[in-house]
C-alpha cells in the first residue's frame, strides 16, 4: 500500500519555527521517525513538502492512480485553499488531514478547515504522533 505524506508551507522550517508550538525536531527528523515507525513497516511511503500551493496540487495530480492514501498537513492552506480542497476531491486520493498543533485551541482563523469535509479524518494536537494517528486511521479502514 502506497501512502504519500505531504507537508505544506513553512513546515520545512520545523525545529526553528515557533518551537514552543511545533517542537524542536526538523521535518527531516519527523519524516525519518515516521518512516521507521513499526506501524509503517508494510507501507510504501513517499514524502513531499512544498511552500507552493500549485506544487502541492501538481504533486497530488501526479500521484493519482498510484497513491492509495495521503496524509496531509496543509499548514495554513488548510484554512482557506479551496483549490487544495478541489484537488483532494478531483484526484480521489483518500486523504487524512493532520496537524502538529491543536488548531482548535489557537487563533480563530485556524479553527476553520476548508479541507475537513473532503478528508476521511482529522488528527491534530499531538505533534508528530498526529501523523501516526492518521496512519492508524488508514490501517483501520483497510481492515
Ligand atoms: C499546522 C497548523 C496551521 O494552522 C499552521 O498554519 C501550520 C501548521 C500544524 O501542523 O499545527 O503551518 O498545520
Amino acid at each position: 500500500m502506497k501512502v504519500i505524506i505531504v507537508n505544506g508551507p513553512n513546515l520545512n522550517l520545523l525545529g526553528e519555527r515557533e518551537p514552543e508550538i511545533y517542537g524542536n525536531e526538523s521535518l527531516e527528523e519527523i519524516n525519518g521517525w515516521i518512516q521507521n515507525h513499526e506501524l509503517c513497516k508494510d507501507l510504501e511511503l513517499e514524502f513531499f513538502q512544498s511552500n507552493s500551493e500549485g506544487e502541492i496540487i501538481d504533486f497530488l495530480h501526479s500521484k493519482r492512480g498510484e497513491a492509495n492514501y495521503c496524509i496531509l498537513n496543509a499548514g495554513a492552506f488548510t484554512h482557506y485553499s479551496y483549490a487544495l480542497r478541489d484537488a483532494i476531491v478531483g484526484t480521489q486520493i483518500p486523504t487524512v488531514e493532520v496537524h502538529l498543533s491543536n488548531i482548535h485551541k489557537r487563533e480563530n482563523f485556524r479553527k476553520t478547515s476548508v479541507i475537513r469535509n473532503v478528508c476521511i479524518g482529522q488528527f491534530y494536537g499531538e505533534g508528530k504522533q498526529s501523523y501516526i494517528n492518521g496512519i492508524k486511521h488508514i490501517l483501520e479502514k483497510k481492515k
